[in-house]
């Protein structure tokens, strides 16, 4: 969804760092070849979470929702020498343009992806992350969030993607939606919630940012 018209979208992005050559040619590639292009994080979102990782200088990340790599490769931009990032996707039909191009970048080593369902996946991580991005299926994004707290170090983060759901939050809800609800709740309950600090930004399609108590 693009809230801001194309010009300004445009001129965003060029006035943000660039993206890698690599990260070029994986969006070129999941345009022509992988269905739902639409899904794979952007030029300028790309940024917003290889900045945030930065920050947060993670050892360890776990990502929901990997589809072709783009996002766990800008998320991997900000991992500690030693750091590993581990990602989860239930579609086996996407593995190999994962492997491919996280072969090809410089954190090769580094993303560990996993193909099954997240909660199930997740239930066998046994370790603590410093950065989580939730970005899978909507409907579960409650259960995604209540499964990966308890794993997030005091003070890590936690990512999720699609929060305005196109806009849809603040629209008359349409016959049939089962999603835009569970999104609404969510987005109420995380603003109050005393176990984390709740910001939700504008970028893209809304990304909340909450930092664990
Ligand atoms: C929006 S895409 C992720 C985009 C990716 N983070 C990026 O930026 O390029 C959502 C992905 O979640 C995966 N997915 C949906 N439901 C899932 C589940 N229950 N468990 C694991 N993966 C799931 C889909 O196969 C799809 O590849």
């Amino acid at each position: 969804m693009h809230f801001l018209s194309r010009d300004l979208e445009d001129y965003i992005a060029q006035n943000s760092e660039a993206e890698s050559e690599l990260l070029q040619r994986l969006t070129r590639e999941t345009h022509l070849k992988v269905l739902r292009p639409r899904m794979i994080t952007g030029h300028h979102q790309g940024r917003v979470l290889s900045l945030l990782s930065r920050l947060v200088q993670p050892k360890s990340i776990l990502e929901i929702g990997t589809y072709t790599g783009y996002s766990a490769l800008c998320l991997a931009e900000g991992l500690q020498p030693e750091g590993e990032l581990h990602t989860i996707d239930q579609n086996p039909e996407l593995e190999q343009i994962q492997r491919r191009f996280i072969g090809e970048s410089p954190y090769a080593d580094a993303i560990h992806c996993h193909t099954g369902d997240a909660l199930e996946v997740l239930s066998s991580l046994e370790m603590t992350f410093d950065l989580a991005f939730i970005d899978a299926e909507k409907k579960e994004y409650p259960q995604y969030f209540e499964a990966v707290l308890p794993k997030i170090r005091k003070g890590g983060l936690i990512l999720l993607d699609n929060v305005l759901w196109s806009g849809k939050v603040v629209e008359p809800l349409k016959t049939g939606d089962k999603v835009t609800p569970i999104l609404q709740d969510l987005n109420q309950r995380l603003a109050r919630d005393p176990r984390v600090r709740t910001v939700l930004l504008p970028i893209r399609d809304g990304l909340t940012v909450c930092t664990v108590c």
